[in-house]
């Protein structure tokens, strides 16, 4: 039991500590960061021409995704789903409606300005996995670091790259990986730059069960480490029930 000298004593410390270090903001701050809205989109549409008219691929999607949040996105076939992760990736640009970053508004900016954007808050992981064929595993996964003149960059790819159980595949070229290599390849490249945002369009659409068990394994855990927002397409019930969240496009329109 403290004295009441030594408890007034500590009291007058706290508070001279609270003031001098700030730190009811050290400490609240993170609560507020949780709750922070990392992308909202409002009455999201995309168009485009044909022959027989305008196909309406997406209409009036209004999300709204906080940071740390893990979201699958659902629908059968030709619903929308890779067309929305898309655009909130700034990989394509809308007909209509608004997209928000981190606060940032996507459709005001350029190529220029959504690429930057991209390299600081995004990863990517497609189901194809999109590896550069030249490349070796190192180089590819080191490849987004030396494009934001990382000087650890190798020092990174070889850390994700084990800690992915590739280890051994280092100077590998992807022709000489299996699918489920490639997919934890292109796993290490997208987390590589620690994003605040990974999306993934089917990442285990072109793997056997066991392998897509691993990286949704990985997913999760790196998810869980580094805070990442994860937004994911999957028909795979096992990696939908993973995340707090799952939403469902049917013909563009969120249901
Ligand atoms: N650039 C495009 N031009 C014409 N049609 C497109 C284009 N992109 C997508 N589509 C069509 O829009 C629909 C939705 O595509 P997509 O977003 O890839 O669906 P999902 O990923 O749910 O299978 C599909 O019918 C597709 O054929
Ligand atoms: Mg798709």
């Amino acid at each position: 039991m403290l004295s009441p000298k030594t408890t007034i004593d500590l009291a007058v410390r706290v508070v001279e500590n609270i003031a001098k270090y700030n730190v009811n903001k050290i400490f609240i701050m993170p609560i507020i960061e949780t709750d922070q809205v990392i992308i909202e989109t409002r009455n999201l549409g995309k168009s485009v021409p044909t022959a027989n008219g305008l196909l309406h691929i997406l209409s009036s999607v209004d999300l709204t995704i906080h940071r740390g949040d893990s979201l699958a996105i659902v629908g059968a076939s030709g619903s929308g789903k890779s067309t929305l992760l898309s655009l909130m990736a700034g990989l394509d640009t809308p007909s209509v409606g608004s997209i928000q970053i981190n606060g940032k508004e996507l459709t005001a900016m350029n190529e220029d300005g959504r690429a930057l954007l991209r390299n600081q808050l995004i990863g990517f992981v497609f189901q194809s996995f999109q590896l550069l064929p030249g490349l070796t595993a190192m180089e590819n996964v080191m490849l987004p670091l030396e494009l934001a003149n990382d000087k650890q960059a190798e020092h990174k790819a070889e850390r994700l790259l084990n800690r992915v159980g590739l280890a051994e595949r280092l100077q590998h070229t992807p022709r000489q990986l299996s699918g489920g290599e490639q997919q934890r390849v292109a796993l290490a490249r997208a987390f590589v730059t620690e994003p605040a945002i990974l999306f993934a369009d089917e990442p285990t659409g072109n793997l056997d069960s066991r392998t897509g068990a691993q990286i949704i394994e990985l997913l999760f855990q790196l998810n869980a480490e580094k805070q990442t927002t994860l937004i994911l397409v999957t028909h795979d019930n096992e990696l939908a029930g993973r995340c707090q969240r799952t939403i469902k496009l049917d013909a563009g329109k969120l249901i």
